[in-house]
């Protein structure tokens, strides 16, 4: 499989490999990273952002493919529009078909709640599935929430929204256990204990996994408990805009049928957007692990109703896309691979970091080796380093990889790549959106009624997240939110349902003379099949 350049390459990873082994690259200091990141982050790129124009943002700085979408055609507009023809009256709209919406629908259905989920995929086609390195959570007798709660702060720039922050690891533990209780199937010791690994900045090991399809496992786990409780769900169906009533409150969504394209209205006491990340809108060309629809939907609706945006200028490129077979191009491999002594290596073999570097950080390095250090290996998409997978086995004992990382395993396997014996390539992947729709601690935006949980919010990392804390953060404020929702939902009287905030929107967007044809919010990757 590998090229004759790239088996050359190996052999100096080889020779080099006895040498390293047990040497652990030392750690950049703080103005290195600066001077790093400021020169080769995406983040730092001044020709990948655009300033907003409209909404309550106006000015800020964003990605120029969500500046499109934000400022886009609203898919209802022309559109004659029934609002007086209720589809589906529920009090608690949940909006997206993640780890998150479904830990919210579990609690607003737990509350006592009229709870409904739509989806315009099916239950679980969300990035939660696709994560595989695990779930942090501070609950071993050496670690405390507050020393979760420094690696995060410290990972994030010092930007993280403390209050935030402190629910997200204070409400960490819990988070486990519930996952444990409801049947997730944790890696466990002989004794029952949780094995915990490190993550890239962390000063503690507090990563719980279940192998490598850590979220596959634990989507698999909220799927059967939403379906147990018998909530409502509504998959292939999007919400194309949110509906407020004639005092402002949010009170439910249009909805549009993937396939028929048939209008439906939901008309909810509260709503849950919990739509995901972003990787799908590719940002400065980049591949993504994300899953296919992952298009910041979220994003839009909430904006054009008027919640705030918060770091939506800042994205996580994980440092180890796959970058080779073309097949797997921006495929995710894990952190989990670093974690547990992988080495990132250059084309002459030599250890250019410390593997275990905050992602910005690693991410950046990784940019620079293959760039302006002319170091990286050539493969058909670009340049390339490698990770000395067989590392692991040597370091921890043959079979590891295999009962550790068996996805990754088989997904290289199938190209005829055995990461026992030989090194992979990697080159950063667009991973995730770390900004997002601005919530209070109950995950409420300033729009009344309106929640949003997951990947759609913004602050909880500050500007660069830490391994592990996504997985945390989708059941810790999508619990939270469902809990919320629900109570608020008890005290609403909705008035006339009216989308007269859109049409407000639109003609900002047309004083502004801003009007394009781009629809949105976009729904699918731009080179979905078109039906
Ligand atoms: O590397 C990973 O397994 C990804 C984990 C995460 O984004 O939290």
């Amino acid at each position: 499989m590998y090229t004759p350049e790239m088996l050359a390459s190996i052999a100096k990873v080889e020779a080099t490999r006895k040498a390293r082994m047990g040497v652990e690259p030392r750690r950049m200091t703080a103005e290195e990273k600066e001077a790093l990141l400021s020169q080769y982050h995406p983040d730092y790129k001044n020709d990948g952002f655009a300033t907003l124009s409209v909404g309550p943002n106006k000015g800020d700085k964003v990605p120029t493919e969500l500046r499109a979408l934000l400022e886009g055609k609203s898919r209802v507009a022309g559109m004659p529009i029934n609002l007086a023809k209720i589809d589906y009256d529920v009090d608690v709209l949940v909006i997206g078909g993640g780890g998150a919406g479904a830990s919210a629908a579990i609690e607003a259905n737990e509350a006592g709640a009229n709870v409904m989920i739509v989806t315009k995929l099916r239950l679980g086609d969300a990035n939660t599935m696709m994560a595989e390195g695990g779930i942090q959570a501070a609950d071993k007798a050496n670690d405390s929430p507050a020393q979760h709660y420094l690696d995060a702060m410290g990972g994030g720039h010092f930007a993280n929204v403390p209050e935030l922050l402190r629910k997200l690891v204070m409400d960490g533990p819990g988070a486990v256990k519930w996952l444990n209780e409801l049947g997730v199937e944790f890696d466990k010791a002989e004794d029952g204990t949780m094995i915990t690994t490190h993550g890239g900045g962390t000063s503690r090991k507090r990563m719980h996994a279940a192998a490598d399809y850590s979220g596959a496992e634990i989507m698999r786990t909220l799927r059967d408990e939403v379906f147990n409780r018998g909530i409502e769900v509504v998959d292939f169906t999007a919400a194309i805009e949110l509906i407020k009533d004639d005092e402002g409150k949010i009170a439910g969504a249009v909805l549009m049928n993937m396939e028929t394209k048939e209008i439906l209205i939901a008309r909810a006491k509260t709503v849950i957007l919990a739509t995901g990340g972003a990787g799908r809108l590719h940002y400065q060309g980049f591949p993504t692990s994300n899953h296919y629809g992952a298009t910041a939907d979220g994003l839009i609706l909430g904006y054009r109703a008027g919640a705030k945006l918060l770091y939506a200028d800042t994205l996580q490129y994980h440092p180890t896309g796959a970058a080779f077979p073309s097949q797997i191009f921006g495929a995710l491999v894990t952190e989990k691979v670093r974690s547990m002594g992988a080495m990132l290596v250059n084309v002459e073999g030599e250890a250019f970091m410390n593997p275990l570097e905050t992602r910005d950080v690693s991410a950046a390095s990784i940019i620079r080796e293959c760039g302006d250090r002319g170091k990286g290996v050539e493969t058909p998409q670009g340049k390339a380093v490698w990770l000395d997978t067989p590392m692991i086995d040597m370091i921890h004992g043959k079979g590891t990889l295999e009962k550790r990382l068996p996805a990754m395993l088989r997904m290289f396997l199938k190209y005829g790549i055995d990461m026992r014996e030989t090194p992979i390539l990697v080159y950063p992947t667009l991973h995730y959106q770390n900004g997002g729709l601005k919530i209070t601690p109950d995950g409420m935006t300033c729009v009344p009624n309106l929640f949003v949980a997951g990947e759609a919010v913004g602050g909880i990392h500050g500007r660069n997240r830490l391994m592990g804390n996504s997985l945390l953060d989708i059941i810790v404020f999508g619990r939270s939110a469902g809990q919320h929702a629900a109570k608020a939902a008890q005290g609403v009287k909705l008035g006339e349902l009216t989308l007269k905030h859109v049409e407000d929107f639109e003609a900002e967007v047309k004083a502004a003379g801003l009007e394009s044809d781009t629809l949105s919010p976009q729904l699918l990757p731009d080179y979905a099949r078109k039906v």
